[in-house]
């Protein structure tokens, strides 16, 4: 695993400090979710999967290959960050989902919780077109705030760092990354 994440520690000329999860870590747990997921609903609570992109899409694809229910994807962009390591508080819904949400039990795919404001932002918009109801699914909660709404289910409770990997990104880059790993500070 060392001899993988030396081959990336050259990405865009920054370097990674140490690898947080594994590939295999990841795994198991995204395996994990999928089977709780399976067993809280039903056939006819016509699944909608809304992923937040990017940071979700790696996340979302192994999630959805988990969960034993019929199911819909579908994907929102939001973005706050720009290529600053802090959130800029201002959320932004830069692409919108057209499925059709009202009755439908939806979980929105998160990539990581931080500040929260993204989440803050969007389950207002979903609840206002009247799902039956409404899960955030977070693979990685920082747990620097507590949020009204809470993820119904998290991966990891991850260290206050700045992660890159598995679909996280810094500037856009390391999204590749098969495990996640904290970014070295320069
Ligand atoms: P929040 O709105 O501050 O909770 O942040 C949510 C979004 O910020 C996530 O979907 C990520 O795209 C990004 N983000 C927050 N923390 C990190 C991090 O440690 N690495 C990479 N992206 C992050
Ligand atoms: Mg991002």
């Amino acid at each position: 695993m060392l001899k993988t994440a030396e081959s990336f520690l050259t990405d865009a000329g920054h370097r990674l400090s140490r690898v947080v999860y594994s590939e295999e870590e990841i795994a198991r747990r995204v395996h994990e979710m999928g089977a709780e997921i399976s067993t809280s609903f039903g056939a006819d609570d016509r699944l909608l999967v809304l992923g937040l992109l990017k940071g979700s899409f790696i996340f979302l694809a192994d999630l959805v290959r988990q969960i034993r229910l019929p199911l819909q994807v579908d994907f929102l962009v939001a973005s706050s960050y720009g290529t600053e390591k802090r959130s800029s508080g201002d959320v932004k819904l830069l692409y919108d989902s057209s499925a059709d949400v009202e009755g439908r039990s939806v979980i929105l795919v998160e990539d990581i919780v931080d500040s929260g404001n993204t989440i803050r932002r969007l389950t207002p918009v979903i609840e206002a077109r009247r799902p039956k109801s409404l899960d955030v699914c977070a693979l990685l909660h920082k747990r620097v705030t507590r949020l009204e709404k809470e993820p119904r289910w998290i991966g990891f409770d991850c260290p206050q760092e700045f992660l890159v990997g598995y679909g996280l990104d810094y500037s856009e880059n390391f999204r590749h990354l098969p495990f996640i790993a904290s970014l070295a500070d320069r």
